[in-house]
């Protein structure tokens, strides 16, 4: 197996089939400001897409950069935060916003974004990858499936993070890992679903394992809680 072709064949797919979504530049066209991708990011951790994007759009039109927000009152932005949940997650970001806003930016690299409120390992490398176009390796729920179905790895989650992560590492090219990223969102979430995988129309059913035991629908394997 070639990781370079898979990221090539990936990225191919992207660019024809990139979800259009509020927080998101188009395929090649650039990268999205570190302010975005942060908001998004947090508001997406154990938020579905569709819940978020209402939120992201009024959030960013109230608050179009990290000084505005930094600048709001707590209990307005407690209040639009109102439905997501977590609320733990708006007061980090409100804390975040703050240092960020005093320090004058966003830190540009993993170490400095994860020594942030609310930011760790995973959204780190979401923010390096989509606004840096850093070759960071971001790993959610979804590219933790697709991996495990390329490589057919049998171990059951939790054990096989570290696994799946040094995997999902080895996929991620120099070129464009941000687009990257998000191509291995994106086929998660809507052609190598948890259930009944769209097989049939994957960029990447030539280089897959577990398609080709025959046990693409039964993987990542789980414990039992
Ligand atoms: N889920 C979390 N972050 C995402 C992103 N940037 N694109 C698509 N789905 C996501």
């Amino acid at each position: 197996r070639d990781s370079k072709v898979i990221g090539a064949q990936l990225l191919e797919w992207y660019d024809r089939h990139a979800r259009v979504l509020p927080w998101r530049i188009p395929p090649g066209k650039g990268n999205a400001d570190p302010y975005r991708v942060w908001l998004s990011e947090i508001m997406l951790q154990q938020t579905t897409v569709a819940a978020v994007k209402a939120y992201f759009e009024r959030f960013t039109s109230l608050w179009p950069t990290v000084q505005a927000l930094a600048a709001a009152e707590d209990a307005r932005v407690m209040a639009e935060w109102a439905g997501l949940g977590y609320y733990a997650r708006a007061r980090n970001l409100l804390a975040c916003a703050r240092q960020v806003s005093e320090a004058g930016g966003f830190p540009t690299t993993r170490e400095g974004l994860q020594a942030l409120p609310g930011i760790g390992p995973y959204t780190s490398a979401a923010i390096a990858a989509i606004a840096y176009d850093l070759p960071e390796t971001v790993v959610d729920g979804n590219v933790e499936r697709v991996v495990a179905r390329l490589f057919a790895v049998e171990t059951p989650l939790p054990t096989a993070k570290p696994e799946l992560v040094a995997l999902a590492g080895g996929l991620t090219p120099g070129h464009r890992p941000g687009d990257y990223a998000q191509a291995m969102m994106d086929l998660g979430a809507t052609i190598c679903t948890p259930r009944n995988p769209a097989c049939g129309i994957c960029p990447l059913i030539g280089d897959c394992d577990a398609r080709q035991q025959g046990i693409a629908a039964e993987l990542p394997r789980k414990l039992r809680k």
